[in-house]
């Protein structure tokens, strides 16, 4: 293996994909940005007892995914998996959760030691959102609306909505000695993974891909037998709220998620456009878990979309950002060209602060820097050789318009170009 080798699962993102990512994560901050939510950065390492606390000592996660190692004072540290736990955390200590009602987005990489396969990497990226201080189901609504706003604006198509509620712990945990006694039952059917679950995790078997168990899991009983009134009353207002707003969805009873923190409602966004992993966002509430890590009684909900399944997804259903092509090129050709093509540059950055005005740099003759210009893409040339600059003129050359080249004096650059643009 050679040393350029990265670790395996962990990507080099560049050009030309990297504008797919910038426009993904341009898109979903706005749309925080529209529903009132605001950044927060928290660090990529915490404390391993963070993770094991909120996630649970006994998912996937934290007993076999997490790089997890001691720093130089021996304490045991481990790079976030997710983005919930340290959210919490943050919030707690900020004191900010006294105030009621917060809203809080963040993203960044999320380190998972999976087996890799396509759209499941070890270092993955994550961009989500959490909702602090809301009981209700309106704010579960408005958070399903967030993620449907954001693949709506990147235009991608066939996603279907899965939702669930978990209710309670208690009444989960009424719902998992009878799953116990319903899969002892039928050992035998069970899988060796599933067999592992079965007394530590039992939902997690209902998650299980296994085809073959596929039926065993059909005819298990159902967790809404165990769901209480209030939380029932809860997901009943949910749903009828989303046909309310045209948002179709599918109440998908088997649907458990892979952390312990939930209660509630929980949902995945699902593509069948990329195999076996076609989770491309999920979340849910998690209403115990402020007061589980010492802070006060706060109701919770969020979710987090998997980046690089959202980028897999647009390159497969061929979603491009509009590209946006630099609107001028400046050609020089000599020393007194070449020190106002710098100066002109500047100008024409300060005149139009959000297009790309590229200088060529490294000299060589008129043809060859026509030609760079020509391959930037660039809307139009401004061509100066040192008779020009003599003369107080440029050649601009309109290289998407066809139309002739035109002398213009220096100080009408800006305004014929702002007047030539589209
Ligand atoms: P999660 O389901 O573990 O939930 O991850 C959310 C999303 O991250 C997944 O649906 C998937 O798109 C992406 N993802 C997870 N693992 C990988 C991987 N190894 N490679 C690529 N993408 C991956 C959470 O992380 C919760 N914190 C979500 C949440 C926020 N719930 C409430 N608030």
């Amino acid at each position: 293996m050679s040393q350029l080798d990265g670790l395996t699962g962990m990507k080099d993102l560049a050009s030309p994909e990297i504008a797919v990512w910038q426009w993904v994560e341009q898109v979903a901050q706005d749309v925080f940005a529209s529903y009132g939510y605001e950044e927060l950065r928290f660090p990529i390492l915490e404390r391993t007892e963070l993770f094991k606390r909120t996630i649970g000592e006994v998912t996937d996660i934290v007993e076999k995914e997490m790089y997890t190692f001691k720093d130089l004072n021996g304490t045991s540290i481990s790079l976030r998996p997710e983005g919930t736990a340290s959210c919490v955390r943050a919030m707690i200590k900020s004191g900010k959760l006294r105030q009621k009602g917060q809203k809080i987005w963040y993203q960044g990489p999320m380190f998972r030691h999976e087996k890799t396969q396509k759209g499941r990497n070890r270092q993955f990226y994550q961009m989500g959102i959490e909702a602090y201080g809301w009981p209700g189901p309106d704010i579960d609504v408005e958070t399903i609306l967030v993620c449907k706003r954001i693949f709506q604006n990147l235009a991608l198509e066939n996603l279907e909505l899965q939702i669930n509620t978990l209710g309670t712990l208690a009444s989960r945990n009424a719902y998992k000695k009878v799953l116990v006694e319903y899969f002892t039952d039928n050992i035998g059917a069970l899988d060796e993974d599933s067999k592992k679950r079965l007394h530590k995790n039992p939902l997690r078997i209902l998650d299980s891909k296994n085809s073959e168990m596929a039926e065993l899991i059909q005819n298990s009983p159902s967790l809404m037998e165990f769901i209480d009134e209030e939380c029932k009353t809860h997901f009943e207002t949910c749903l009828t709220m989303l046909r309310q707003l045209g948002v179709s969805y599918v109440h998908n009873d088997r649907l458990v998620r892979g952390l312990d923190y939930y209660n509630r409602t929980v949902f995945e966004w699902q593509t069948q456009q990329l195999g076996s992993q076609g989770a491309i966002c999920a979340g849910g509430r998690y209403d115990g878990l402020v007061e589980q890590l010492g802070g006060q009684n706060t109701p919770a909900v969020g979710f987090a979309m998997g980046m690089d399944r959202i980028v897999d997804l647009l390159d497969v259903q061929k979603k491009t950002p509009v590209r946006k092509d630099p609107l001028v090129y400046l050609v020089s050709v000599g020393s007194d060209a070449e020190e106002l093509s710098t100066k002109l540059a500047e100008q024409l950055r300060d005149a139009f602060p959000h297009a790309g005005i590229i200088c060529n740099l490294g000299a060589g003759s008129f043809k060859a820097q026509m030609k760079r210009a020509d391959r930037s893409q660039a809307r139009f040339a401004l061509i100066m050789g040192d008779d020009e600059v003599q003369a107080g003129k440029i050649n601009l050359k309109d290289m998407k318009g066809g139309a002739e080249q035109k002398v213009v004096p220096f100080d009408e650059i800006v305004k014929v170009i702002e007047f030539s643009g589209d």
